[in-house]
């Protein structure tokens, strides 16, 4: 049965030119782009959004990467769409990220941001509930 999930390009992917490339990789792997929204995230946006890390070590760090330039926000659908889309992504540090993956394939050299969290391009959902919470963040409904 087809799924919903969301992602969102992260302000490096944004900066970096990389939307286009990502999105493509995106459809050619099967995936329907239902909408997309470009934005800056709020600090209040991006609390919400990783409001399940809220305490960890990364955490400040990753508020900040996400607020630091516009975002491509998305709602995808398709089979298995959640875990599709986590496995085209790679794993979250793209260093181990296989070559094929988008964050493999595209990652810089540094991976750091100054205060520490890891960029790596896209966010996606891990779960149903997950993108469900997460996608009204960004999009009505
Ligand atoms: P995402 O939620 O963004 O799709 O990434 P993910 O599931 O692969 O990774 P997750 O564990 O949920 O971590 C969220 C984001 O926080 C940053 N991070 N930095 N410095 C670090 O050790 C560290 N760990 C995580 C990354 O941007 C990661 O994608
Ligand atoms: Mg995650």
């Amino acid at each position: 049965m087809p799924e919903h999930t969301f992602c969102m390009i992260k302000p490096d992917g944004v900066a970096r030119g990389l939307t286009e490339e990502i999105l493509d990789r995106i459809t050619k792997a099967g995936l329907k782009i239902i909408q997309t929204k470009q934005l800056s995230v709020t600090p209040e946006m991006a609390a919400d959004l990783y409001a399940p890390h809220f305490g960890k070590n990364f955490y400040p760090g990753l508020l900040n990467f996400i607020i630091s330039g516009p975002v491509l926000a998305c709602q995808l659908q398709g089979e298995e769409a959640i875990n599709h889309l986590r496995q085209i992504m790679g794993a979250t540090d793209p260093r181990q990220a296989q070559a094929g993956t988008i964050r493999g394939d595209l990652k810089e050299e540094n991976i750091f941001t100054a205060d520490g969290s890891i960029k790596n391009l896209i966010h996606g959902s891990d779960s149903p509930e997950a993108a469900k919470r997460e996608s009204v963040i960004f999009f009505d409904k």
